[in-house]
């Protein structure tokens, strides 16, 4: 199978590449199954993933990261959610939605005591901006930051935050001035230890199931000054800016479970017998093969397109919300497209826990859906191409 002809890796690049297909292949493929039925977080491995360097792959070393570039993420995550998509989603979650915001709107102070720890691996980070009844729309948020002298205090209930059961930090999005809606939005790291931060139900989940998503509940949390990220009124634009680096991530997780689901079906279609023929000798399963391989090269190339773009904004600051937008819409639902038809083309066996295209199948699902839906991603390129924005 060709890995992107158009671009020339670096060596460091190939190197981060078979670091992580070496790690995902022995540590992760074996027990994905096991994870994956029972839901335990699989605190094991994302410990040795940090260890690695997985967890803060952009992130410079002097803040506890790799110190490589978007491409080197890419890699390294497509190869983890290959193995596994739920140990795809807590390493996307980390490196993209936790540590890039703290990176690009951090302190110094912060980046120190909450990015060192997290890019590490020594901690878990998460995000919270979904509420019960703001989604989509996330400018409608409820959650209020009322300031108290050198405190905030922070109330509301924030849903379906991954890694929410177990993270150290979370970046959370509370309103600090009502009346001024998304623009009266404000961004507050806080440490779970906080009395008054409180884990909510943990939800039971179609796929990626080793993975905890929760709600999050605040009663009277008080956090430091120290604690904002940004400036009051600027959290609106920071959970955009990072959600655009999380959806590189999105797509990445579903390129990996699309190449993944394509490889089985393909050495299926090679050794399976029926009348008389290897059933990729007939044209209704050669001809799926031949869409699915690409639609995956054409998501490849967003997604490698989407990469650089981000990589050049660490430069310009420009925004990369069209390309990630793009890249998560087409990988997301070839994923949808390669995993249905990976199990069609193995017919019953597919359908079985005998074999891990059903959780391919299951577990594709929530890359149409979280970090921004295949809608939202069409209305923020159609914004973009009609100069909406
Ligand atoms: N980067 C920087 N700023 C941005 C931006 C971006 N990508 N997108 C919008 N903005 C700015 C705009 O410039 C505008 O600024 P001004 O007020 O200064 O003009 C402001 O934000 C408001 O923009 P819009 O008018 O476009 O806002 P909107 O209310 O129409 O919403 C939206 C835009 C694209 C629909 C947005 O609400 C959105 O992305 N919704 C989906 C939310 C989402 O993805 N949620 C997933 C949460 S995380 C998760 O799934 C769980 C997990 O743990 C993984």
């Amino acid at each position: 199978m060709s890995e992107g002809g158009l671009f020339a890796l670096t060596e460091e690049h190939e190197m981060i590449r078979q670091a992580a297909r070496d790690f995902a292949q022995k540590e992760i493929a074996p027990i994905a199954a096991e994870y994956d039925e029972s839901g335990e977080f699989p605190s094991k491995t994302i410990r040795k993933m940090g260890e690695m360097g997985f967890m803060g792959i952009e992130v410079p070393e002097e803040y506890g990261g790799a110190g490589m570039d978007t491409l080197s993420y890419v890699l390294a995550l497509e190869e983890i959610c290959k193995a596994d998509a739920a140990h795809g989603t807590i390493m996307s979650v980390n490196n993209s939605l936790f540590c890039y915001g703290i990176l690009r709107f951090g302190t110094e102070d912060q980046k120190h005591t909450y990015l060192k720890a997290v890019a590490s691996g020594q901690a878990i980070g998460a995000y919270s901006l979904t509420e019960p009844m703001s989604g989509s729309d996330a400018g409608t948020m409820r959650s209020r930051a009322v300031r108290d002298g050198d405190f905030y205090v922070l109330n509301g209930r924030k849903s379906w935050v991954t890694s929410g059961p177990v993270a150290d930090y979370v970046v959370v999005f509370m309103l600090t001035d009502p009346e001024k809606k998304h623009k009266g939005v404000t961004a507050f790291i806080v440490d779970a230890k906080t009395p008054g931060f409180i884990r909510g139900k943990k939800e039971p989940k179609l796929g990626i199931r080793a993975s905890a998503t929760s709600e999050l509940v605040f009663e009277d949390c008080r956090v430091p000054v120290s604690c904002r990220l940004g400036e009051e009124g600027e959290g609106f634009k920071i959970a955009m800016t990072v959600l655009d680096a999380g959806r590189i991530g999105i797509a990445t997780q579903a390129l990996g479970l699309s190449e993944a689901a394509y490889e089985a079906a393909l050495a299926y279609a090679r050794e399976r017998e029926a009348f008389g023929h290897k059933i990729g000798e007939f044209q209704g399963i050669s001809f799926k093969l031949a869409d699915m391989k690409t639609r995956i090269e054409a998501s490849r190339l967003l997604i490698y397109n989407a990469a650089m773009a981000k990589q050049r904004a660490k430069q310009t600051g420009e925004r990369f919300n069209t390309e990630a937008a793009m890249a998560k819409l087409f990988a997301s639902e070839t994923a949808m497209f390669v995993t249905h038809a990976a199990l069609q083309i193995h017919g019953g066996i597919g359908y079985s826990k005998e074999l891990p295209i059903e959780r391919y199948f299951r577990d594709a699902k929530i890359t149409e859906i979280y970090e921004g839906t295949s809608e939202i991603q069409r209305l923020v390129i159609a914004r973009s191409e009609l100069g909406l924005h």
